[in-house]
């Protein structure tokens, strides 16, 4: 395969009560339909609730079984619950081992390692760094290891939080910690990554779209397939829209697309609980 067109979803929050969510995966899978791509990637709060109801992951499994190309999932915060910051608050559902079990027994592995067109992907689980559980030091080993057998290829690294705002450097401050992923195991990940070729980093979990990039990695923030935040409620970084992403690698290359899907409905959160 000379091509390979990967379609990111993200932030899907499906529960069988939330119709209009719903409706919305829905529309993205026609999308899907229509075009065909190779992979599927979501980068997690595939869920509504997941720490408290399993039928929501279960829900939200079932509708992407159903895709008609392969789907490979990542944990979000909304999936098996939220990391410690060092400044910010406590989480009010913080990540566990338990979680964590749920999550893989319903959806699967939470992190993998594939690769396709001369490309090395990477999905890690974003939400059990800086817990001190034991599935976090086994991934960073798994992790030690696979990016040992790179092999000079380059590399994409997807996970649910975005590594930072701007820059390496950008301060972890009390009102934001919780969008990125938290110090000091983000500098852990920066430094493993920089021993390799690292292209893009595909995100999720901020609810905006934003495309930029720093010394030569470009960082993808997928927006929420479903809805979007109020500006009451969250500051506006980048564009507030549903949608998608895709990417076409090609061996040493790739294009990324912004897309809505066709009928993709801005369903606003407060308006999503109001009618709850
Ligand atoms: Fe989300
Ligand atoms: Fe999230």
């Amino acid at each position: 395969m000379t091509e390979f067109r990967l379609t990111q979803i993200s932030d899907t929050h499906l529960a069988r009560r939330l119709q209009k969510l719903t409706d919305n995966f829905h529309r993205v899978g026609e999308h899907i339909d229509a075009t065909r791509p190779d992979l599927v990637v979501n980068s997690g709060d595939i869920s509504f609730d997941g720490p408290t109801s399993r039928a929501d992951l279960e829900f939200a499994k079932e509708l992407h079984d159903a895709l008609p190309v392969p789907c490979r999932h990542l944990p979000g915060n909304h999936d098996i619950g939220d990391n410690p910051t060092a400044v910010g608050p406590v989480p009010k559902q913080p990540a566990t081992e338990e979680c964590r079990k749920n999550y893989l027994s319903v959806v699967g592995n939470d992190r993998w390692r594939f690769d396709e067109s001369g490309w090395c992907f990477i999905g890690l689980n974003s939400l059990i760094m800086n817990t001190g559980i034991d599935s976090e030091a086994e991934q960073f080993d798994w992790l030690t290891s696979e990016l040992s057998r790179a092999n000079g290829k380059p590399v994409v690294l997807f996970l649910h939080k975005p590594l930072y705002l701007n820059t390496p450097d950008d301060p972890e401050i009390e009102s934001s910690a919780i969008r990125y992923v938290p110090q000091p195991r983000r500098k852990n990940l920066i430094d493993m990554f920089a021993e390799v070729d690292l292209r893009l980093v595909a995100s999720g979990h901020v609810h905006q779209r934003r495309d930029f990039t720093y010394r030569q990695i470009r960082h993808v923030w997928a927006p929420s397939a479903g809805f979007v935040i109020s500006d009451a409620m969250q500051e506006r970084i980048g564009i507030k829209e549903v949608g998608l992403v895709e990417y076409r690698f090609q061996p040493d290359s790739f294009e990324v697309r912004h897309v809505r899907a066709p009928g993709q409905t801005d369903v606003w959160l407060d308006e999503l609980i109001g009618r709850q």
